[in-house]
């Protein structure tokens, strides 16, 4: 169990946040297959404080939906922390910083990755953003550095952090300059968890309970998040668990796998509408089927399907004689 502030987290693992990806029908999935800590994709400080609409909408919370992290991103100590307040005020459980976004757009208004050679702001944020939150936790979740490699950037960044009063730091075991090439440098993230007495949560290439398994030995980390391992592989959450807590895990049938993506593909479409929910549903339910024998010819006739009906017929019949025959 990892204590934060009030928050009891009791498994080792949380969703990332993903923009265009975690949203309530991804999450709703996750919860039903294991998963506990769920993130929203990250929101812009600077539109929520300006009442913008379709922000305020990814912070919508329905039942079930619990507990709910929200991630900020923004330079400016003012608008974080007025952001801040609002999003506690929303009943949000958890907030998250982000100090990790590569995109251009983001880190050249100064915000994301960009906030990592920026101490001093860094530190006017947790400073703003902790006067204006009265309970709930505050993380940071950031790179290891802009394109230093070393994690010289991020254990400033990290124990400035711990000073003004946050309860824990992710690390991503990649630098700005990466993008989301080359692999994890996962010594970085032992390095900030033997400096720091706040939890440190440990990100990058989980694709598996065994790579969870190692990243845990390896960085000393208190818990991990989970990224893109987990698009179309909801199992991993408890699949992690099991082998954390040194029990066997299971793999999902191909008829098991199928029931969930109807599931989600009904959520995707019940939530986003029809139109919007069958083209979203294109990329979900290829995440879901990667690696399965026929996917390509699948994927095609995938990618011309309009309605909910073809697309749930679609994936009734996809590999229905076959149904033996192993995804990897
Ligand atoms: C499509 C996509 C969207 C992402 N959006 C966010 C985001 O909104 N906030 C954030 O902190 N990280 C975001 N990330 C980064 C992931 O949360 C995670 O840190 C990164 O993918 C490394 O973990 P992984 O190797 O397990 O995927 C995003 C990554 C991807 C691929």
């Amino acid at each position: 169990m990892i204590q934060l502030k009030s928050f009891k987290l009791q498994t080792p693992i949380y969703q990332s946040p993903m923009a265009g990806c975690t949203n309530i029908p991804f999450r709703l999935i996750a919860r039903a297959l294991g998963l506990e800590l769920a993130f929203t994709e990250m929101i812009s400080s600077e539109a929520l404080v300006r009442e913008n609409n379709k922000t305020r909408q990814l912070l919508k919370k329905i039942r079930g939906d619990h507990p709910l992290g929200a991630q900020l991103v923004g330079h400016d100590p003012d608008s974080m922390g007025r952001a801040a307040a609002l999003v506690e005020a929303m009943g949000i459980d958890i907030l998250d910083l982000n100090f990790g976004c590569p995109v251009r757009k983001i880190t050249s208004s100064g915000a994301g990755s960009a906030l990592l050679q920026k101490p001093d702001l860094a530190k006017k944020i947790f400073q703003s953003v902790m006067r204006h939150v009265k309970k709930i936790p505050v993380t940071v979740k950031m790179r290891t550095g802009f394109t230093d490699a070393s994690g010289a950037e991020a254990l400033r960044i990290a124990k400035i952090a711990e000073a003004c009063g946050l309860a824990a730091v992710t690390v991503h075991g990649r630098t700005r300059a990466q993008g989301y090439t080359g692999k994890a440098d996962w010594k970085v993230i032992g390095l900030i968890k033997r400096a720091l007495k706040i939890p440190v949560f440990g990100n990058g290439d989980i694709f598996s309970p065994e790579d969870a398994q190692r990243m845990v030995e390896l960085t000393g980390c208190d818990a991990i998040a989970i990224g893109r391992g987990a698009l179309g592989n909801p199992w991993l959450y408890q699949q992690i668990c099991d082998v954390l807590e040194g029990k066997k895990y299971a793999l999902p049938t191909f008829e098991e796998k199928k029931e969930v993506v109807l599931r989600h593909v009904q959520l995707e479409t019940q939530y986003e509408g029809e139109k919007n929910g069958v083209l979203q549903s294109r990329k979900i339910v290829s995440w879901y089927f990667k690696g399965c024998p026929h996917v390509a010819q699948f994927r095609s006739q995938l990618n011309r399907v309009t309605t909910k009906k073809e697309l749930l017929k679609l994936i009734r019949h996809f590999n229905e004689e076959k149904s033996d025959e192993k995804c990897s």
